[in-house]
């Protein structure tokens, strides 16, 4: 083999010195290329306790693990030779039309992870043309949220209290400030049992041992952002201090059935969706009730653990409940690749939670944006490589469940 020196000529094409980036959370945001990424960050800057509550699931966490191991566990089936040069990632969802086929789901307590809270995570939905949900639990007030979305689309997450009239206010409150859909959550009859949160001493707000000071050392900008920022606080429920399992036993109602559901559905402008559907009986039942869509879910293995697998049920559903009720899923999403599993499928929408809040906890409304991009790169990429170019071209057969996790079937 003939050697030469480097000449400069030959050498200057090579060298790409890149301007650097001088914000380290632009830094920090572009290193994280997937959402596990952003998970790893958002556990370095996010206090234990809070990241705990957020990570965790109820009891062993099995639903969680099962859910994500299903969406592992899928095998596409590309087609090939298709025009994929331009791929349409829309569609209409309860009569409106979304520019993505996920939404952000509704979380609680949402400005104990990141002071930015719902604000953050509804001016990242509002740009990215996609829905943003609101929980009874947030710590920001529905009007705050519609003044800082006032042209995207909102969504209110209702639990029924003991106290129907507050609730039912809630719910008025949210129709008066353009919330298009109300979201009914119906898996929350008393609180699962999310261990790390009572290993962890976890309470709300949260409150300063010499562990939790240890614990924020290495934390500053949490701190920081939590002393100086509007206090941590319920917006729609009064001052609690104590555990999160003692305040839902104490302020959700248990005894809410079918019947209140379609009085609730009664006094609602909008679309009704039914989250926490988990079996195919209750998906017909809720069909015949005349409610706009069901949301397969397991509360991401929040409530019952060892609850069904959404991903697996939706075959099953969408056959059952027809054409007029839209399916929705989520639970366990973690890639733009679930979601284009869960749309091939069958499901109509899907929405994600712990994805959202780990861009959050990884960089306010930059990583919230952040988020968003990763899941849209990986659907449309996994849509080309399929080889379609819209989401109803989508259908069961471009994705093969791998056996591992199938139920038997009933004997
Ligand atoms: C920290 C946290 C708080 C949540 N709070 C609520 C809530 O207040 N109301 C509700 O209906 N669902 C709540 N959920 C459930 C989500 O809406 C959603 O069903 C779940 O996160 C989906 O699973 P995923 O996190 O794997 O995407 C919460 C989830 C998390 C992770």
């Amino acid at each position: 083999m003939k050697r030469q020196l480097p000449k400069r000529r030959d050498l200057a094409p090579l060298m790409k010195f890149k301007k650097p980036t001088l914000s380290p959370k632009e830094r920090r945001l572009a290193s994280a290329l997937t959402i596990d990424d952003l998970r790893r960050i958002a556990k370095r800057r996010t206090p234990k306790a809070a990241f705990d509550y957020t990570d965790g699931a109820a009891d062993g966490e099995v639903s969680l693990a099962r859910a994500r191991e299903a969406f592992g566990d899928v095998e596409f089936n590309p087609a090939i030779l298709r025009d994929v040069s331009t791929v349409d990632t829309s569609r209409e969802v309860l009569g409106k039309r979304v520019a993505l086929p996920f939404g952000i789901a509704p979380t609680g307590f949402t400005r104990m992870m990141q002071a930015e809270g719902e604000i953050a995570g509804a001016t990242a939905a509002a740009a990215a043309g996609i829905p943003f949900s609101l929980s009874t639990m947030g710590t920001t007030s529905i009007e705050d949220v519609a003044a800082a979305n006032p042209d995207g689309r909102n969504w209110f997450q209702l639990y029924m209290w003991k106290d129907r009239d507050r609730s039912m206010a809630l719910v008025d409150r949210a129709a008066k400030a353009g919330f298009d859909t109300l979201l009914v959550t119906v898996d929350v009859p008393v609180a699962g049992a999310r261990l790390r949160d009572v290993r962890n001493g976890m309470t709300i707000p949260p409150t300063l041992t010499p562990r939790t000071v240890v614990n924020a050392i290495p934390r500053p900008a949490w701190w920081i952002n939590f002393l100086t920022t509007e206090p941590l606080a319920f917006a729609s429920l009064d001052a609690w201090s104590g555990t999160v399992a003692d305040l839902l036993d104490t302020m959700f109602d248990p005894t809410v059935t079918y019947d209140d559901l379609a009085w609730i559905k009664d006094q609602w402008p909008g679309k009704v969706v039914v989250k926490g559907v988990q079996t195919v009986d209750d998906a017909r039942r809720l069909a015949d009730v005349g409610v706009d869509a069901v949301l397969l879910s397991n509360h991401g293995g929040r409530q019952l653990d060892r609850a069904p697998i959404p991903f697996h049920l939706l075959p099953q559903v969408v056959a059952a409940v027809g054409k007029d009720v839209e399916v929705h899923l989520d639970t366990g999403i973690m890639s733009g690749q679930d979601i284009v599993a869960s749309i091939a499928h069958g499901a109509h929408f899907t929405l994600v939670g712990r994805a959202y809040l780990y861009g959050l906890m990884a960089g306010g409304r930059d990583g919230v944006d952040r988020m968003i991009e990763i899941l849209s790169g990986q659907i449309e990429r996994t849509m080309r490589l399929l080889g379609v170019t819209t989401l109803d071209e989508l259908e069961p057969g471009h994705v093969t469940q791998l056996q591992r996790l199938e139920p038997r079937p009933r004997l």
